[in-house]
């Protein structure tokens, strides 16, 4: 199980692609917290019968995926490969959608989107929701099930990781994280490789990074929907981040109320363990690094990096005066990194494609793309 090198892990990746049939049916099903509450749950089980009895168990996948975006509208159901997009599906709706679709190549009118002509929309691609996103941190999340690092490996995981361990030096993803002016998703907008520099330049040789995912904001979830619904992103972020910097130790402080995304994270650690890509010589690259979950308690000060690191020490989570900035004294006063969790989940991406890919996305003084959560009061959620 425990993966050695990088062949190792292209070996496990073709394995996994080898045992996928991309040309049968896959039916996903949104199983983030918003479909959750719509009880996304009966709905999968309603197919997972629904296509036994119909006798379709060898030809048809189920995957439950994480948020799409559009909770207003879930549960949110996608059957691969034609991506043909139901929404707000019951479990009473589940036999016509096997009948008429998996099995009549049909579809079933009316949980189709329909646009402001009453004109049908098949794909979830053609929503007008969608249409004018460029989706790339949150883009997997509608094809993965966040329980199986499997899914993540398919679709290219690790291999940022890969590139980073034994093609680069911890001063090369450095460079390239400081030249793609990748800037803190958290609010503050500091750019990340400034303050990744600073920790890795703090005298003392024990150094943390740490997941800021307290998400305090009100009406704020696309921390919440990244970490549940793609934690590995998050993770090989994480873990990147830590080479450059020098570190063996993380932690991610994620709010009590998450309780799906700690459930998630906490799998996608525990599968990373047993994989080889946490823990001690990382896919045989002799660097090693664990990462610890610290359940915050809901207080929005203690988002606030002093505070959270208060918390982690066991402490009460409130701001401590900031004589010397966390990245250099920060938990236990050793150097502390602590980056937002959709900053982590970008920076697989510039390893992967590059700075100046990156660079060319966005605005003059703010590049990559931005996710966001507005309250219910606007147009429902738009990610990006
Ligand atoms: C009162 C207060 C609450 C904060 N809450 C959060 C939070 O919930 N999530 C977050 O990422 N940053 C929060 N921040 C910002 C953090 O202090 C820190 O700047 C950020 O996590 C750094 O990550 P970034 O550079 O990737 O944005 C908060 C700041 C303050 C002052
Ligand atoms: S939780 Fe299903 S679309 Fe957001």
């Amino acid at each position: 199980m425990r993966l050695k090198s990088p062949a190792d892990l292209q070996e496990k990746r073709q394995q996994i692609i080898s045992l996928r049939d991309s040309s049968r049916h896959c039916v996903t099903i949104c199983s983030g917290t918003a479909c959750h509450a719509y009880a996304s749950e009966k709905t999968a089980l309603a197919f997972v019968e629904e296509i036994k009895s119909s006798g379709l168990k060898d030809n048809v996948d189920i995957r439950r995926t994480g948020c799409h975006g559009f909770c207003e509208r879930g549960p949110i159901v996608v059957i691969f490969p034609e991506e043909i997009c139901y929404l707000g599906v019951k479990p009473e709706d589940v036999s016509e959608i096997v009948s008429t679709t998996l099995m009549g190549k049909g579809l079933v009118d009316r949980l189709l989107y329909k646009d402001s002509n009453g004109e049908k929309v098949v794909h979830e691609g053609d929503i007008p929701f969608y249409k004018n996103q460029t989706r790339i941190v949150f883009g997997n999340n509608r094809l993965i099930d966040p329980k199986n690092i499997d899914d993540y490996i398919a679709l290219g995981g690790y291999d940022a990781l890969t590139k980073a361990l034994f093609e680069m030096s911890p001063d090369d993803v450095m460079e390239m994280v400081k030249r793609a002016n990748l800037r803190g998703r958290g609010g503050g907008g500091f750019p990340a490789g400034m303050k990744w520099e600073t920790t890795r330049n703090a005298p003392g040789k024990t150094k943390y990074v740490i997941v800021n995912a307290d998400e305090g904001d009100p009406g704020a979830y696309m921390d919440r929907s990244l970490l549940e619904g793609n934690p590995h992103s998050v993770l090989e972020g994480l873990i990147i981040g830590a080479y450059a910097i020098g570190s063996h130790k993380g932690y991610v402080y994620v709010r009590q109320e998450y309780p799906l995304a700690i459930e998630n994270l906490s799998i996608a650690l525990n599968q990373a363990g047993e994989y080889g890509l946490l823990g001690k010589n990382i896919l045989g690259s002799r660097f090693n690094f664990d990462v610890t979950v610290h359940r915050g308690a809901g207080a929005f000060v203690s988002g606030e990096s002093s505070a959270l690191m208060n918390a982690i020490e066991g402490k009460v989570g409130e701001p401590r005066p900031k004589y010397t900035r966390t990245a250099v004294s920060g938990i236990g006063d050793k150097p502390s990194n602590l980056n937002n969790v959709e900053t982590w989940a970008n920076v697989p991406l510039i390893i992967s494609r590059g700075a100046d890919w990156f660079a060319s996305i966005g605005t003059e003084g703010s590049k990559g793309t931005k996710i966001f959560s507005p309250d219910r009061w606007t147009v429902g959620r738009v990610h990006t």
